[in-house]
């Protein structure tokens, strides 16, 4: 992909449906009873690999006109055994989730994915699993997929998860409503809690005490219509762009807020920047808004402790606009991303050098001396859907032409990504295209 630098972005437009809660509706969706109804659905690789495997063990998930899902439910004991590998391929939060719900069956799967997803560690789900009872084998000492689940009437367990996971926390959770007496999870600082609030939402009895969750086993799952905001990681690269590239101004509307989500705009903020939020409201017991976001001078700031789970997916276009402030930035306790698609702080370390900005890598951080102009460059993604639109929201920001090796990955999360992108371009020249292809993509203009 070509990227050429923009004078400014200006408009509005709406994201795709957040992809967590698009998971956790395909899989509850699945096992409810009767027919399910999905809007705002993500549409993307990931979300269609859940809605694969769900379909491979006897749920019928159909993707209807725009945005809409239909899924037939088999029941929360209704699932066959897959008579094939369930190959998830990049998807973490599908493997992962999918590791709890196949605890509890009485039958055998193997999740596999692809090469990025088979080098990220199981441990943190396979442990307080097999804590429960199920046997679960995987590559190296049982920590990496190929994932052989053998499922089993789970017992109880009260789990101090040493990560903030919302993956982890998910997968017990959905182990615990197939588990006789009260499964507790308690996590280290808040992660998402979008499983938490889809429960809630079905009526499904959730405890919450501060960072403890509480489950029990049910009978069913009523089938259930849901509507799905607007994925706020996905409209962090466009509130990034719009914040540092000069003369910008955007509004994206129905953007979900969840709090432990927006860990963003706080960072932000703490940069000096503003971001208006209004039209707020309660969508499927999510927070929803509009985002109102103007191009201004950010300053560095420090990131760290229970603000990092709450910004983790950002961070690769956190650092971007850390590059582009004035001043310093310091990432700190973000050892997480190093098992993420890739080592994402790896990555930015060496992406964003190529643009000639000075970066140091820590154990579980970065340390960002912003200030100096972007120059494009030759860049590549690391085949990670995030890495690829961060460098992206940079190259329109560099001096000179960005290309941006394997950019198709993008697909994990947000397909059109290239062509939202265009329609708040202003028109008249090419401002980016498929390398060595003519692009029919609406025009940009410096
Ligand atoms: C997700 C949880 C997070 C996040 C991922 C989606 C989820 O992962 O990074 O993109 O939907 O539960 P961790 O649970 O590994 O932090």
């Amino acid at each position: 992909m070509l990227v050429n630098p923009i004078g400014s972005l200006k408009g509005e437009l709406t994201l795709p449906g957040d992809k967590s809660i698009t998971h956790r509706a395909i899989i509850l969706g699945s096992l409810a009873d009767g027919v399910t109804e999905i809007t705002g659905a993500l549409r993307s690789d990931d979300c269609r690999h859940t809605a694969k495997a769900m379909g491979t063990m006897g749920a019928t998930v159909e993707e209807l006109g725009g945005d809409r899902l239909r899924i037939q439910g088999c029941g929360l004991h209704g699932l066959k055994e897959p008579d094939k590998i369930l190959d998830v391929g990049n998807s973490g939060t599908t493997m992962r989730l999918l590791a709890g719900v196949l605890a509890a069956q009485p039958f055998f799967s193997v999740l596999t994915g692809d090469q990025y997803l088979r080098a990220r560690p199981m441990a943190r789900v396979a442990t307080p699993l097999r804590s429960m009872g199920a046997t679960i084998l995987g590559r190296e000492g049982g920590n990496f997929p190929p994932l052989a689940i053998m499922g089993t009437h789970l017992k109880a367990i009260d789990y101090v998860s040493p990560i903030a996971s919302a993956q982890v926390k998910s997968a017990i959770l959905l182990a615990g409503l197939f588990t006789e007496g009260e499964t507790t999870v308690t996590e280290p600082s808040l992660s998402r809690d979008h499983t938490e609030r889809m429960f809630e939402a079905l009526g499904i009895p959730i405890h919450r005490n501060g960072l403890s969750l509480r489950v029990e086993s049910i009978k069913k799952i009523p089938s259930f219509q849901v509507d799905i905001p607007g994925d706020f990681s996905a409209a962090a690269f466009f509130i990034v762009a719009a914040m540092v590239i000069p003369g910008s101004e955007l509004t994206l509307r129905q953007v979900g807020i969840n709090p432990t989500r927006t860990g963003l705009l706080d960072a932000l903020r703490s940069m000096g920047g503003v971001i208006e939020v209004s039209c707020r409201r309660i969508i499927s017991g999510e927070p929803v808004a509009d985002l109102h976001v103007r191009s201004q001078a950010l300053h560095g700031t420090e990131v760290a402790g229970a603000l990092i789970p709450r910004m983790l997916d950002e961070i690769p276009v956190f650092a971007v606009a850390a590059a582009l402030a004035d001043g310093s930035t310091i990432i700190r306790n973000a050892a997480e991303l190093r098992v993420k698609e890739v080592d994402r702080l790896a990555a930015l370390v060496k992406e964003l050098r190529r643009f000639g900005v000075q970066i140091e890598e820590c154990p579980d951080g970065l340390v960002i001396h912003g200030g100096a102009s972007l120059s494009g460059c030759h860049c590549d993604s690391w085949g990670d859907h995030r890495m690829a639109m961060a460098v992206a929201v940079a190259g329109l920001a560099a001096r000179g032409s960005t290309t941006i090796s394997d950019s198709s990955c993008v697909s994990s999360s947000f397909p059109d990504f290239w062509t939202r992108l265009d329609a708040i371009l202003p028109g008249a020249a090419i401002p980016y295209a498929d390398v060595g292809r003519t692009s029919n993509l609406a025009l940009g203009t410096s």
